[in-house]
């Protein structure tokens, strides 16, 4: 499986395709994520990230390319495939990874629809695991006093997750990602899911789309 997953901040890109790796055991790779991390040990590519994250701007494509096709070329995904989440996000970088992939290309690019107003409830609403990653919310929390229930971590607020860095990424989104969804779709490879109701119930839609079957 060779799968990009696009959305708007908040659509649920991280959460399906938590789900979708699981069910599929196929890696799933998050640019968010590995920057974070990146950070979080304070590389050298997490000091120079850290400030343009948390305003909610982008990353410039050279860095995030690079990181990506590192990622790319490790064994489990020569074997498996990938899942990206959160890449490509402008069209230069889509163009990097067709050139990258060559002709055998990618499956399919699943866009999740969610309306904006809805995406900033839930992304207010969001808490993440400081230390896995692992995505919760206040309507969804860990079962013990913020303490991630994968790995003992404190489950905290992100530094993105505030109202102005919010609004930032939506816009940002429209103008560099929208393209990227309008790209694919040129190439017959979008499809397009309505990412509004349960989690479940947006992950059979996506299963549906990728192989013509609800499990
Ligand atoms: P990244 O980490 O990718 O963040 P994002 O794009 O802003 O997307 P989010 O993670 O906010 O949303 P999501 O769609 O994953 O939603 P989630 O599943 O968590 O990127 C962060 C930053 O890194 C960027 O701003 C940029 O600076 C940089 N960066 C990353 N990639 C880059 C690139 N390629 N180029 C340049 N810069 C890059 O869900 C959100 C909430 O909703 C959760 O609380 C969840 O529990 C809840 N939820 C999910 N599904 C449902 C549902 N069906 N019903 C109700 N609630 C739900
Ligand atoms: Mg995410």
């Amino acid at each position: 499986m060779r799968l990009v997953v696009l959305g708007r901040q908040g659509s649920g890109k991280g959460t399906q395709c938590v789900l979708l790796s699981r069910y599929y055991a196929v890696p799933h790779i998050s640019t968010g994520d590995m920057l974070r991390s990146a950070v979080k040990a304070g590389t050298p590519i997490g000091l120079k990230v850290r400030e343009i994250i948390g305003r909610g701007a982008l990353i410039p494509d050279d860095i995030v390319t690079d990181m990506v096709f590192n990622r790319l070329m490790e064994g489990d995904v020569r074997n498996l495939g990938f899942i990206l989440d959160g890449f490509p996000r402008t069209v230069a970088q889509a163009e990097a990874l067709e050139q990258m992939l060559g002709e055998s290309g990618l499956d399919r690019a699943v866009e999740l629809d969610v309306p904006s107003e809805l995406t900033i409830r839930r992304l207010t609403a969001r808490r993440v695991c400081s230390d896995c990653g692992a995505i919760y919310s206040t309507h969804k929390p860990p079962k013990f006093n913020w303490t991630c229930d994968i790995c003992g971590g404190e489950v905290v607020q992100r530094d993105d997750d505030r109202e102005e860095s919010i609004r930032k990424r939506l816009a940002l989104y429209d103008t560099e990602t929208l393209p990227v969804v309008q790209w694919y779709e040129k190439r017959s490879l979008l499809s397009r899911i309505t990412g509004t109701g349960s989690q479940s119930a947006v992950l059979k839609r996506i299963q549906k789309a990728l192989t013509g079957v609800v499990p």
